[in-house]
């Protein structure tokens, strides 16, 4: 097939920045990469981008096709070229180009490293010497955070990073959160604490870019919302950030909806409020808030009650909640119904996946789980499972 491409090139040295329109002869089954490697090998030589392994788990290969994060060596070309598309390939965002679609990786490194990216043990050394085991299902809650691969694509189209270049981002904080979850790590609550600062947690602006851009299921906008659920748990809501959070529930609870009006005097006190009250005259002016008063008590209040009510008796709250929450949209993707069926009957069901770890619900002994096992599937909601029921790959 014909692959026509139009690509950024971009020298730092000089400044010079030019759209060069290539065309290649590839195979139906070529990736972006394979036809970057056709260009450089049979056309220009001078091109640059990155890669290694082609097979979607170095993270090398991270750029921008019609200005959306992917990678490379994941992007199949088939159907592009089959519209008579040609994109447009440019260097990956939020991060300094060196040349062409190879961009400066040491701001994302820096931040990386920022969140001590390793395990520092604060549990009770086995008597025996041994291996510290811990049950698979506990693992499972961080396992999509641990699928990263460090490719950037998610930093690329970060909102709050373009605003604040210092903002953590999502790669470091999905990093983060993969040890602040791990049951084996003595150093969660200073984690915590350093991530509720400046740049941290809360200076995201949730527009789920790095969600939507993440080729490998990561989902770092979940990561930063655990992040702070967590903190919020361990009573570390000094951000106004978290004040808001908080706010958005005492408001579900009490009303069933969010009271805007209350919102600004909840979250930043009522001076800052005061300093509004003309803006926020004019809002009301214009018919975008409300009026406080009375507040509007939702019909089926009792049911957002309920919710609150279950969350704090299950004890999930925290981190433990949203990983619950992932795991019950990751059955209903994989067929788990609704209706006269009890959870523990449609688990029962033939080829049915195992039922997935609930926080602080005892594990039966013997229970199965484990990396590529059935369970998998539960923690990895958008992605394919690694076996399905039926068997096969
Ligand atoms: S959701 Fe937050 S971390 Fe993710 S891209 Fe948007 S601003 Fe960045
Ligand atoms: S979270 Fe996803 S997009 Fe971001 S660096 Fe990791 S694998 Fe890449
Ligand atoms: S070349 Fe390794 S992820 Fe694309």
């Amino acid at each position: 097939m014909k692959v026509g491409l139009k690509v950024w090139r971009f020298n730092s040295r000089t400044g010079e920045r030019e759209l060069q329109e290539y065309e290649v002869s590839a195979s139906e089954e070529a990736t972006l990469l394979d036809c970057l490697d056709i260009v450089k090998d049979q056309h220009d030589g001078t091109l640059a981008y990155r890669k290694s392994c082609r097979m979607m788990i170095c993270g090398s290969c991270g750029m921008r096709m019609d200005g959306a994060a992917v990678l490379a060596c994941k992007t199949r070309m088939y159907e592009v070229a089959q519209a008579g598309h040609v994109p447009v390939i440019s260097a990956m965002g939020n991060l300094p180009i060196v040349k062409d679609l190879v961009v400066d990786m040491d701001p994302f490194w820096e931040k990386f490293r920022s969140v001590d990216p390793y395990l520092q043990p604060g549990y009770d050394e086995p008597p025996d010497g041994k291996e510290h085991l811990i049950r698979q299902e506990r693992m499972n809650a961080i396992h999509k955070e641990a699928l990263c691969i460090n490719c950037g694509a998610c930093v690329s189209e970060c909102n709050a990073m373009e605003s604040d270049p210092l903002f953590t981002g999502p790669q470091a904080l999905a990093k983060a959160m993969r040890f602040v979850g791990d049951p084996r790590d003595g150093q969660k609550i200073a984690r915590l604490e350093k991530l509720n600062g400046e740049h941290g947690i809360w200076e995201c602006t949730r527009c789920y870019f790095c969600n939507e851009r993440c080729p490998k299921g990561v989902d770092p906008r979940d990561a930063i919302a655990k992040l702070g659920a967590e903190s919020m748990k361990e009573g570390i809501d000094r951000d106004m950030g978290a004040k808001h959070a908080k706010w958005f529930v005492t408001s579900a609870k009490t009303t069933g909806w969010l009271r805007e009006t209350e919102l600004v005097p909840k979250t930043q006190g009522i001076v800052s409020a005061i300093k509004q009250t003309r803006f926020a005259l004019d809002l009301a002016l214009k018919g975008k808030v409300p009026p406080p008063f009375p507040p509007h008590v939702a019909k089926d209040v009792k049911e957002s009650r309920r919710l609150y009510d279950l969350v704090r008796d299950q004890g999930l709250n925290g981190f433990a909640g949203i990983v619950q929450g992932e795991h019950a949209l990751a059955m209903l993707a994989h067929g788990a119904g609704v209706g006269d069926e009890t959870l523990d009957e449609i688990y029962e069901r033939p080829g049915a996946y195992h039922r997935p770890y609930i926080a602080n619900e005892d594990i039966p002994a013997g229970s199965e789980g484990g990396m590529g096992s059935l369970t998998q599937a539960d923690t990895t909601p958008g992605e394919q499972p690694t076996r399905k029921p039926e068997g096969g790959a």
